[in-house]
């Protein structure tokens, strides 16, 4: 129809003209809602489906653990403070690592120090990536097999590109949609690359979810410990709905905390300060603060963030060595097994 040639059309007398002129609009609306419509739901669909675990894959069976089907509710309002009887969180440890396969040293840190203060049976780590490398990650291979408490595996996941329906602008983002999806699978405990574990964590697989949450801040998405049916997570998930792609920490924190948390905060066991998740730039990279091993559970190590007084641009295992401030002793202490100065 479309397709007529213009000299017939031409040869129409203008009321004809007129009438094919409003089916070729009709026709061209209809094409355009049925495409919208299509989009929609091709998007809907990925939005669900992209990084969907392979569940599969028998990871359960590697632990023991028969609490994954509780579910909770308002009865007990002050179960976020007692906590359950038994460890109601499985004991896995999760890290996230999209787009670049090479591991920073700041993360064999990380792994390293909850190897050693944690302890968890499994440690899983999510990549879009099918190999991940570099020295740093041949050294976690390396510790998979010369420690046989915990298992180390690469779990391969894609990458989200959506969220209902709305475009991630970030890899940031990507990411935590990623921790959310990951928790709602299995629960157990989500760590940021650069979180340092100071001490076990198992006290805090008592909760519902346990999270840092610094006073008059938004809560800090760093170290998340949560069962996979906790009753925030989901809230948080569904939230996504309102994503607001421009803005950094909306979705991650600023939304959670006003909507839920700040109105129910029972949803949660709150940890202020000893979860590490506020500024402690200071403390770490221009200061020797003899205390970090008692103050704290795990402290977010802020790397990108410091001021680089000390003329180093990417710590290594040679330059912790004598790297006289608080993270040097932490990072020595994962790295070589004690804090002392070594040169
Ligand atoms: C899920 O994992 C199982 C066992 O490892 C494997 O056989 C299967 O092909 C996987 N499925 C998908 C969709 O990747
Ligand atoms: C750790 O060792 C287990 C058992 O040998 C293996 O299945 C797994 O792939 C290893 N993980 C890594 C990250 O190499
Ligand atoms: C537990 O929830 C109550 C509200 O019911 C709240 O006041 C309290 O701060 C919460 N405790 C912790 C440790 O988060
Ligand atoms: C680290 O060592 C240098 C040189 O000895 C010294 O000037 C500085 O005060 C020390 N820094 C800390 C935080 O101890």
């Amino acid at each position: 129809m479309i397709l007529l040639p213009i000299r017939r059309l031409l040869s129409y007398d203008c009321g004809r003209l007129f009438i094919k002129a409003r089916k070729v609009t009709i026709l061209l609306l209809t094409l355009f809602f049925v495409f919208s419509i299509l989009r929609i739901i091709t998007q809907h669909y990925r939005t669900t489906t992209s990084t969907t675990l392979n569940s599969t894959e028998p990871l359960w069976n590697l632990i023991e653990y028969q609490y994954g089907n509780i579910h909770f509710d308002d009865h007990d309002g002050t179960k976020n403070e007692t906590g359950f009887d038994v460890s109601i969180v499985p004991d896995i440890v999760h890290y996230i690592q999209l787009k670049n396969p090479y591991l920073e040293f700041v993360t064999l840190i990380s792994i390293m120090s909850t190897l050693r203060h944690h302890r968890p049976r499994l440690l899983l780590i999510h990549s879009d990536r099918k190999v991940l490398r570099g020295k740093y990650w041949d050294q976690v291979k390396q510790l998979n097999k010369t420690q046989t408490y915990t298992i180390i595996r690469l779990n391969h996941i894609k990458q989200p590109k959506y969220i209902f329906g709305k475009k991630l602008s970030s890899v940031y983002h990507a990411s935590d949609i990623v921790r959310l999806r990951v928790l709602q699978q299995f629960g157990g405990i989500y760590l940021d690359n650069d979180v340092y574990v100071v001490r076990s964590l198992h006290r805090f697989r008592v909760f519902e979810f346990a999270i840092g949450w610094p006073e008059d801040q938004f809560l800090g998405t760093q170290v998340l410990i949560c069962h996979r049916n906790a009753r925030f997570l989901k809230l948080w998930y569904e939230s996504y709905r309102e994503y607001k792609p421009t803005l950094w920490y909306y979705n991650a924190g600023e939304l959670p905390t006003t909507k839920f948390l700040e109105k129910q905060p029972n949803l949660v066991h709150r940890e202020k300060i000893q979860f590490g998740v506020h500024y402690l730039v200071d403390m770490l990279y221009e200061e020797q603060n003899p205390f970090w091993d008692k103050m704290y559970y795990a402290i977010h190590m802020l790397a990108r963030h410091r001021s680089h007084s000390d003329g180093i641009v990417y710590f290594n295992e040679d330059n912790i060595k004598d790297y006289n401030r608080t993270f040097g002793q932490m990072a020595r202490l994962a790295y070589y097994g004690s804090k002392n100065i070594l040169k």
